[in-house]
């Protein structure tokens, strides 16, 4: 087996990996790995835009504030303002690199959009490609830089690790190259991962292809502690079309004045929050499940028909055009929209500075829990982490360099088993659909204990069958994915079965109350079911 040594493994090539990345590179060589082409990653997706205190008259202060209200009793609020405060340097930092954030007409004043939660206009965006923008930014820097090298269509296998001194240490990790099939080991004093979210657990999502929890579950599988996974946030708004593979409509159109009604065009988000249709997403997504359950409707829709044609193309000339596409003129027509699993607020348990519990191992972005989001994630803060983090984390590991060499450590070779048949394939597919329908319907948006029983049991059934069938077999990109978000179905279901109470993006029918002091749900490798 091929074994690779760089003196830094990152595992993603979102905002959050590119930013380690480039920030380490001047300091040792970086590997960067990614799943398909080093721009598909959620940020590239990313809508909205980077929330970031930048007006006089809007303070850290107040941004804490909102980010608080949204957490639900349950962010770190030294972590808010860290990460908070970093804020103005890093989208300094991203302008410099030529980042196009849109600037109000004739000016050189940036243009900022409003979202649900904020109490001020703050967020700072590209059109309505502002993910785009940022990937394509980075992007063009990480690719002249001789100390980064990129490897698309390369999987993370597991973590390899060692306990060295009583402690678990992470040495790098088995990849799996999924043009040729060859599984190889890359050595490394310090592995990132970046890879970002969980949102293909559930059936429906907002999120593209690649965010099948990978970080989450070989974190997980190598002894790293994994917190708060029930708070799973559903985005309110995504275009309700068989076609339209669950795209996003921002939280942004709200923002501009767009209102949630039902097909008569009736308002109701003013029955459930005072501030309405731009009250937090927990409470926008549940008010649309309970509107769609109770009265039977198939969607809700979004009417911002008010705004016209020349400022809707403007504003948000990428969401028009794909409403257009299919059907739906946004200056005339109703926008049919259904919630779908967008954010994880959950994830590999660190510090705001990356730090895991396992020696050696870092995380940020979206796979990471440093505390910032809580119980439910104000909108357009998971940019504002990752860029945050990204670049605490590579100055932590600078400051921290490995006292253990690495490369005196040997990789055992990966031991591969016989090939799977051929018609074993239709089986993993099957348990792809299964997972992510059992997801959906019982660990979605409203939640009971008989629901999370149920869905327990189905998800250790297939984990005990990927583990049976296919790991003796050999690996595939679709089983690396299903063994993945199997293992973060299992999480989510045992964290959210442990909370009993109802608090931000978990809701309970049979615990309805918000405890008064409440605490992290915390889970490693012990907590595996026996059954
Ligand atoms: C959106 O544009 O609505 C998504 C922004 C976010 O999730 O932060």
């Amino acid at each position: 087996m091929k074994v690779l040594d760089y003196d830094y493994l990152v595992i993603g090539s979102g905002l959050a990996g590119l930013s380690v990345a480039r920030h380490l590179s001047a300091h040792g060589n970086v590997l960067v790995v990614t799943k398909k082409n080093r721009s598909e990653s959620n940020t590239n997706y990313a809508q909205g835009g980077i929330a970031c205190v930048t007006l006089e008259e809007d303070t850290f202060d107040m941004h804490i504030a909102d980010t608080l209200d949204a957490g639900a009793g349950l962010c770190d609020e030294d972590v808010v303002r860290t990460i908070v405060s970093d804020g103005p340097a890093r989208m300094k930092e991203l302008q410099d690199l030529g980042m196009p954030f849109t600037a109000k007409d004739g000016s050189n004043e940036l243009d900022l959009g409003r979202e649900g939660g904020h109490s001020m206009r703050r967020i700072l965006h590209a059109g309505d490609i502002t993910g785009e923008h940022i990937q394509a930014t980075l992007l063009n820097d990480v690719d002249s830089n001789e100390n980064i090298k990129i490897l698309e269509y390369t999987h993370a296998i597991d973590l390899v690790t060692r306990n060295l001194n009583g402690m678990t240490f992470c040495v790098g990790a088995y990849l799996l190259d999924t043009k040729s099939g060859e599984i190889f080991a890359v050595r490394a004093s310090y592995t990132i991962l970046a890879t970002g979210g969980a949102g293909k657990v559930y059936l429906y999502t907002s999120n593209p292809d690649v965010a099948t929890a990978g970080g989450i579950s070989i974190a997980w599988r190598a002894g790293a502690e994994i917190r708060n996974m029930e708070f799973i946030q559903f985005h309110p708004t995504c275009l309700y079309h068989p076609a339209a593979k669950s795209f996003l409509i921002s939280e942004a159109v709200r923002g501009e004045g767009a209102e949630l009604v039902d097909a008569d065009g009736i308002p109701f988000m003013a029955n459930y929050d005072r501030r309405g249709s731009l009250a937090p997403r927990d409470i926008v997504a549940r008010a649309i499940d309970n509107e769609m359950k109770t009265r039977g409707l198939e969607c809700v829709y979004l009417d911002i028909r008010h705004k016209g044609k020349e400022f809707l193309m403007k504003r948000f000339p990428n969401i028009y055009a794909k409403c257009k596409e299919f059907g739906v003129d946004m200056a005339i027509d109703l926008i049919p929209v259904v919630p779908a699993a967008h954010y994880c607020c959950g994830g590999v348990k660190t510090t705001v500075d990356g730090c895991t519990n396992v020696q050696g191992l870092m995380a940020v972005g979206e796979v990471a829990s440093t505390g910032l989001h809580g119980a439910n994630r104000l909108a357009s803060n998971s940019l504002l982490e990752a860029i945050v983090c990204g670049y605490r984390a590579a100055q932590w590991i600078i400051a921290h360099p490995r006292k253990v060499d690495v490369s005196d450590i040997t990789i055992p070779p990966w031991v591969f088993g016989d090939a799977v048949p051929s018609d074993e394939q239709v089986v993993v597919a099957h348990n792809w659909d299964e997972v992510r329908t059992c997801m959906w319907d019982y660990v979605g948006i409203v939640r009971t204990d008989k629901r999370l029983e149920r869905a327990l049991t189905r998800i250790m059934n297939i984990r005990r069958e990927i583990r049976q069938y296919y790991f003796d077999y050999f690996v595939t990109a679709d089983t690396l994915e299903l063994r993945n978000i199997a293992d973060a179905a299992m999480l989510i279901i045992l964290s959210a079965m442990s909370r009993k109470e109802s608090r931000g993006l978990h809701t309970s029918l049979d615990y309805p109350d918000t405890m008064l002091v409440s605490h992290d749900t915390v889970l490693d490798r012990s907590c595996e079911p026996k059954f």
